[in-house]
């Protein structure tokens, strides 16, 4: 986390430790993630026809959760990852709206999963980087610095 503002760093440290206890705690996200998802988008469900075995979904999650770490560190690629993915997904019927959802809910599992462990300066920092992510998804054809 070199090189970062404290507060982004700080933000870093937190979203990563969380990532850390809700692994350690949660096993395998992906049920709670896509259960979750298909709670609130169920026409997303679908959309994953080809996926017998859930393992385009466990690939797409693990990807997800490198961009995050990417996202809050060097941010080397990530955010560009994002809003190309956006668009790679309309090819699938994904609406961009969706990719806010998936976030939020990647969020919540994550804060569940992390139970006692996780700590009000955790939801702060996922409660900025949402925000953060927001930009990303929302703008279409934005000239990234
Ligand atoms: C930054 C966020 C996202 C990233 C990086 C991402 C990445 C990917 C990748 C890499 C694949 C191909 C996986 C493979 O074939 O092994 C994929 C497939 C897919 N993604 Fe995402 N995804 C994101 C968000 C979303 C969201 C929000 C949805 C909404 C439900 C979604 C729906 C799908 C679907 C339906 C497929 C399967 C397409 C197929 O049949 O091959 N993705 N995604």
């Amino acid at each position: 986390m070199n090189n970062l503002p404290p507060t982004r760093a700080a933000d870093a440290a937190a979203i990563e430790a969380s990532l850390e206890l809700a692994a350690e705690r949660g096993g395998d996200l992906a049920p709670l993630v896509y259960a979750r998802l298909f709670a609130r988008q169920p026409e997303m469900r679908a959309l994953f026809w080809r996926d017998a075995n859930g393992a385009i979904k466990g690939e797409m999650l693990a990807k997800v959760f490198e961009a995050i770490l990417d996202f809050i560190g060097p941010r080397s690629y990530a955010h560009n990852l994002i809003e190309t993915e956006v668009v790679t997904h309309e090819g699938y019927d994904v609406p961009r709206t969706v990719f806010a959802t998936f976030f939020g809910v990647v969020a919540e599992v994550v804060g569940e999963s992390c139970g006692a462990g996780w700590t009000p300066a955790m939801a702060a920092a996922w409660r900025r980087m949402l925000s953060d992510l927001d930009h990303f998804v929302a703008q279409r054809g934005r000239v990234m610095a």
